[in-house]
């Protein structure tokens, strides 16, 4: 008779959860790969302002994603339809709708408050001397130094130019260039654990199989 019963329980079970196959997946929604997963979307296209070309800078009132002062941006990650994965919140595994948000993420963003590389170069190769360029840049104390030594006699006009070229020299407010998207960013290239060049095992076969053959 517990036989039976149980029998029929196993089956009312079974064709109550039909669709319990994915609840194995040990996969997290953070692991996912780059196309089953969209972060961003819609909402951070209307955030991107095309006279800075860059994201709105955070204050109180922002709600939507925005540039905050150490150059990242919040964005909603969501699953997309039928992918099936754990949220950041929940322990087990779902399959998604591709309309909720399962994590957020952070993105690089560039801290633009507005002010103009080109200005700043224009300034400091024309008005250098005059220390027109530091004043530009909120750096008072270096201007009036220039201003009254005549660039520090040219020589340190010379080596402004270079220093705002180089955007070594940016704003006093810490803040990025404003630079037009394709403009010349210069970018700090460095190495990482990630971009690490590491040798496949495979090319690492062919390498002794080609040492072999000879
Ligand atoms: C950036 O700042 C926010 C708070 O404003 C903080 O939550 C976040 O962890 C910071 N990110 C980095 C990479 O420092
Ligand atoms: C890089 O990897 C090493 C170990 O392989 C670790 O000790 C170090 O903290 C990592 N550095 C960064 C920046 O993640």
């Amino acid at each position: 008779m517990s036989i039976q019963r149980l029998l029929i329980l196993s089956l009312v079970v079974g064709v109550v959860c039909p669709d319990s196959d994915y609840s194995k997946v040990k996969l997290f929604c953070k692991d996912l790969p780059v196309e089953q997963v969209t972060c961003g979307g819609d909402d951070l296209d209307k955030q991107f302002s095309p006279s800075t070309e860059a994201y709105q800078i955070c204050d109180e009132k922002t709600e939507a994603p925005c540039c905050r002062q150490n150059r990242t941006i919040l964005v909603e990650c969501r699953p997309k339809k039928d992918v099936v994965c754990i949220g950041r919140s929940r322990s087990l595994p779902e399959k998604w709708d591709g309309f909720e948000v399962a994590y957020h993420k952070e993105l690089p963003c560039r801290y633009v408050t507005g002010y103009d590389y080109r200005t700043a170069l224009i300034l400091s190769v024309f008005m250098g001397m005059f220390g027109i360029d530091r004043f530009y840049l909120g750096y008072y104390a270096i201007g009036l130094l220039k201003f009254c030594t005549f660039g520090f006699f040219l020589l340190g006009q010379l080596v402004d130019i270079i220093l705002i070229a180089t955007q070594t020299v940016g704003p006093a407010d810490g803040s990025d260039y404003l630079i037009s998207q394709y403009g010349p960013i210069l970018n700090k290239v460095g190495m990482e654990n990630h971009t690490f060049y590491q040798y496949g095992s495979y090319y690492y076969k062919q390498q002794f199989l080609i040492h072999d053959e000879h």
